[in-house]
């Protein structure tokens, strides 16, 4: 089978960079991605895209309008194609069966219900959407249930391992990419067309298949354990704190033992971002699920210490500031859930914010990125009331004039414009003692000590 017209479901930090990418690397496929939210779409149709990504505008701008699509028109878009990608979100339940561990498959199941209702013909359903192990046959099962025509459905696991903010770098030279099928004729079909549309730029060795479920379970599996890794390191800063070790130091160490490896144990305020938390909860969820509890409470740990390393944070923060920060002003460095994106999902700086603004401390907030509306609405997400926020939160446009008056500061995204700050002209802003709290260990020590700053920093002794 040649795959010669894909449709996207869900626009949103998965399928628009990853369509963009198709159609940029295959200009003989013509790709519609589509969403049901009009204003997403124009954004995508617009110079301002509703994703910021390094290098995505210029990977986006050499398809589109060519043979890369945006459109709400979901129906003629999906009768066209050979193949499906199914991106829409699946958050995490909150309420039912499962509320606050299982996914929430309820877009997944509509998008599949739309797809029975419009196709006809031979068509391949790929889920890259981060579902539970097993979601394939719940799809398998609607789209048979309910089509009306002959059509004949396979339906394939493609989940997606970019990362956000080299998303692009990501795509264009993954470390592999994996395909689940069926394990029928029909199924490896299926499949082998998949692997087609990704081998005009990915070499075919790091192209994997797998079943269904194997691939369904690894995407889960591995972001458990990056999120693992970064628990791992942040019970470590706990301790480094304590006794006078350097985390990053320890780090380093530990990384140059092949066995570990040196990503991914870099010490900071917390993880955040759509994908951790959810995927581990969800395994929690499948562990219960599947009546195996010691695995869930394995898994359950990462999140609990990543909880812990952001109350750790904030308490830190009080008790310096002679254990009250209420009427203070506390400038925060970053909202972002990490550098180069405006995604603030899961983003720790959430709940720093919403912990400091019950202590009744005056937050001012700089991020390069995030827009002001999208940090309102995650403060009122967390129950931050709008009066308060009105009155206790400010967005400065840059971070001098954030730390202006501030009894303290408090780093909590690594963006590289904060390693380059002019540290004498901010600690002539500030109130002193000048307390700084780096929650990314990105500040020079040496010129925060030199410059009178009091600083505490993540994994570092006093
Ligand atoms: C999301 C999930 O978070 C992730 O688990 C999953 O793997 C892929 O989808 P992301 O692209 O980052 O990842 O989410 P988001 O930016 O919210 O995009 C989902 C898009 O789907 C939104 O633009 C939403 O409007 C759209 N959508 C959702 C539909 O078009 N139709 C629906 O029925 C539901
Ligand atoms: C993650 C996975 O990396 C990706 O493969 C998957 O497709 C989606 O989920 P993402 O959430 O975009 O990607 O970013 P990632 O780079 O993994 O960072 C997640 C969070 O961990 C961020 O808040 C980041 O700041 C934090 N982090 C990362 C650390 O605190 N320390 C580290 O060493 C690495």
């Amino acid at each position: 089978m040649i795959i010669t017209s894909i449709c996207c479901l869900g626009a949103g930090y998965v399928g628009g960079p990853t369509m963009a990418m198709i159609a940029a690397k295959c200009p003989h496929i013509q790709v519609t991605v589509c969403d049901m939210n009009q204003a997403r779409i124009d954004a995508w149709n617009s110079d301002t895209l509703p994703v910021y990504e390094p290098g995505l505008k210029e990977v986006v701008e050499s398809a589109r309008g060519k043979n890369l699509h945006f459109t709400t028109d979901l129906k003629p878009a999906i009768a066209a194609a050979d193949l499906i990608f199914v991106c829409v979100g699946t958050p995490t339940k909150s309420h039912g069966i499962g509320a606050g561990r299982a996914a929430d498959l309820r877009y997944i199941e509509s998008a599949a219900r739309l797809i029975a209702e419009v196709s006809e013909g031979n068509k391949i359903i790929v889920e890259k959407s981060t579902i539970p192990v097993k979601t394939a046959t719940a799809i398998q099962a609607i789209l048979t249930a309910n089509s009306t025509t002959n059509a004949t459905f396979q339906v394939l696991s493609n989940p997606e391992f970019l990362a956000e903010g080299t998303a692009v770098t990501d795509m264009e030279n993954p470390d592999r990419i994996l395909i689940g099928g069926e394990q029928t004729p029909e199924g490896q079909a299926a499949l082998e067309a998949l692997v087609s549309v990704y081998a005009n730029w990915v070499p075919r060795e790091k192209i994997i298949t797998t079943n269904l479920w194997s691939s369904e379970l690894s995407k889960l599996v591995a972001n458990a354990f990056l999120a693992q890794r970064i628990s791992s390191i942040n019970s470590i800063s706990a301790l480094c704190e304590a006794t006078g070790a350097d985390v990053d130091e320890v780090a380093r160490a530990i990384g140059f033992d092949s066995r570990i490896g040196s990503k991914f144990l870099k010490a900071s305020v917390g993880f955040g971002g759509s994908c951790f938390q959810k995927d581990i909860l969800n395994l929690v969820y499948l562990c219960e699920s599947f009546n195996l509890p010691e695995p869930a409470a394995y898994w359950r740990s990462v999140v609990e210490i990543n909880d812990w390393q952001k109350s750790r944070f904030v308490e830190k923060i009080v008790r310096t500031l002679f254990n009250t920060v209420a009427g203070k002003r506390i400038a925060i460095l970053g909202f972002a859930f990490k550098k180069d994106t405006n995604d603030t999902r899961e983003s720790a700086a959430i709940h720093i914010v919403r912990d400091l603004v019950a202590e009744n401390a005056h937050v001012v907030i700089y991020d390069p990125r995030v827009p002001v509306e999208t940090i309102h609405r995650d403060l009122l997400d967390v129950g931050i009331p709008q009066d308060i926020i009105n009155f206790n939160v400010e967005i400065a446009a840059d971070p001098y004039a954030a730390v202006t008056g501030a009894h303290a500061l408090a780093t909590l995204t690594e963006w590289d414009e904060f390693r380059t700050l002019d540290l004498p002209r901010i600690h002539g802003l500030m109130l002193k003692p000048a307390f700084v709290f780096d929650g990314r260990a990105i500040l020079p020590a040496d010129a925060l000590a030199k410059h009178g700053f009091k600083a505490f920093v993540i994994g570092k002794g006093e």
